[in-house]
């Protein structure tokens, strides 16, 4: 059986392709990088243009098998994906007041009965914590006694509309997926990149892609925050072309091959001769001056990630920042970090010995921290399959929880 992680990105499509084994681990067989179509900000804004984007893609794979497109989990991201806090209650039912998983059950579904949008669909109850007649802090309540059973949760929703262009445009392009395959891109990052040292330590995962960045906050194993801000590393390449008087392409190269996050590093005599980059351009631009640009918006989103750190009160993470996404492959970028949020900064880092991989060039393609949310699509992927009863079967959940325990930070 074959699972097929496609993150779809404002940028790049990247896709990993794993094949399950009878031992429950998983192979990975192909892994693509293309430039995406018509998603901006993280959202399906242009059906069509994701479609075709996404069958140039898809291509690159079909020949592996010809189900290999059958189950295809999806991250979501933008800012029409909506959390909310949540509480639900239940009274224990049983009269030797043992906790049931009917009694959580009912918790849950009194946290998912929320009043949202009509046009909002729920997509995930990431349940943070359990408090049992007062007593917080419980993360698995079933067998335990009590009376009272509360539950905190962050309801995951996305407009239907969101949904739908994005199911619709990977099945134009030849894939299927299900609803339930469909997942919060951050929650995504967070499987590959975070262990449970880290959330139970105190960590913030950023992913600063090309529209979007987005950040998921733990601690004391808990979800604190999961939040996407509708601004990436494509705005830094969009500053720079304005002052370059550039196309975005020239833009994106000058930014790719001379920046850097922090501009005091720089020299002010440092000369890009932009001729040399296009015979047809005129001018120059000093390396100070395309860090300026670069350090003002990762500035920028930086502060935007403080703010949400004081607004739940989780500045002082004692497992620091770790960074994921195109946009953390900006050179300079930990320091720039560690000033910006004064915690100790790491870059993501897939442990790819969670995956049988093949050959060294495919372990260097996963070490890349732009595979992060395909390769938490993938680990996602596999406890679903696994979690569900029939030919799919437990004997796969059961190994990948095995896997997902050796996740490294
Ligand atoms: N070496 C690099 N230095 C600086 N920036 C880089 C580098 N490599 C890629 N990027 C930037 O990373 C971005 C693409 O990253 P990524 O693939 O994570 O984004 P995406 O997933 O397509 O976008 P989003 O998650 O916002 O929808 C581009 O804006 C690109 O300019
Ligand atoms: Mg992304």
């Amino acid at each position: 059986m074959f699972i097929t992680a496609l993150d779809l990105g404002t940028a790049e499509i990247k896709l990993l392709v794993a094949e399950v084994g009878k031992d429950g681990k998983l192979s990975i067989i192909e892994a693509v990088r293309m430039p995406s179509g018509g998603v901006n900000k993280g959202e399906v804004t242009d059906v069509d243009a994701a479609a075709a984007a996404l069958a140039i893609a898809f291509d690159e794979i079909a020949g592996i098998d010809k189900t290999v497109l059958d189950n295809v989990f999806v991250n979501i991201n933008g800012k029409r994906v909506v959390v909310n806090g949540s509480r639900g209650i239940a009274a224990v039912s049983r009269g030797t007041n043992e906790i049931s998983q009917e009694d959580i059950d009912r918790a849950i579904a009194g946290a998912e009965a929320i009043k949202t949008d009509k046009n909002l669909r729920k997509i995930h109850t990431l349940v943070q914590e359990y408090i049992v007649d007062g007593i917080d802090q419980i993360q698995n309540p079933l067998g335990m006694s009590g009376t009272r059973l509360e539950v905190y949760s962050m309801i995951v929703s996305a407009f239907t509309e969101v949904l739908n262009n994005l199911t619709q445009a990977i099945e134009r392009a030849g894939g299927r997926v299900e609803e339930e395959n469909i997942v919060f891109g951050p929650l995504a990052a967070s499987h590959a990149a975070l262990t449970k040292a880290h959330k139970d330590l105190g960590v913030v995962l950023i992913d600063i892609g090309a529209g979007t960045t987005s950040m998921s906050v733990f601690e004391e194993n808990k979800l604190a925050s999961i939040k996407v801000f509708p601004i990436g590393a494509a705005h830094i390449t969009n500053d720079l072309a304005v002052k370059l008087k550039s196309s975005i392409a020239i833009a994106e190269k000058v930014k790719i091959s001379f920046g850097h996050a922090l501009a005091k590093e720089m020299s002010t005599r440092d000369k890009i001769n932009l001729s040399d980059i296009d015979p047809k351009l005129k001018g120059a631009i000093t390396r100070r001056e395309v860090a300026e640009v670069i350090e003002s918006r990762l500035s920028e989103i930086f502060e935007l990630v403080w703010n949400e750190l004081k607004a739940v009160k989780k500045t002082h993470l004692p497992a620091g920042v770790i960074l994921c996404g195109g946009g953390a492959k900006t050179s300079g970028i930990v320091d720039l970090a560690r000033q910006e949020l004064n915690l100790p900064v790491h870059m993501a880092n897939c442990e790819v010995g969670i995956f049988d991989v093949a050959s060294q060039d495919m372990i260097e393609k996963l070490e890349d921290v732009q595979f992060i949310v395909a390769s938490g699509l993938l680990v996602e992927g596999s406890s679903q399959l696994g979690g569900q009863d029939g030919p799919k079967g437990p004997g796969i959940w059961g190994a990948i929880k095995k896997i997902v325990k050796h996740i490294k930070p």
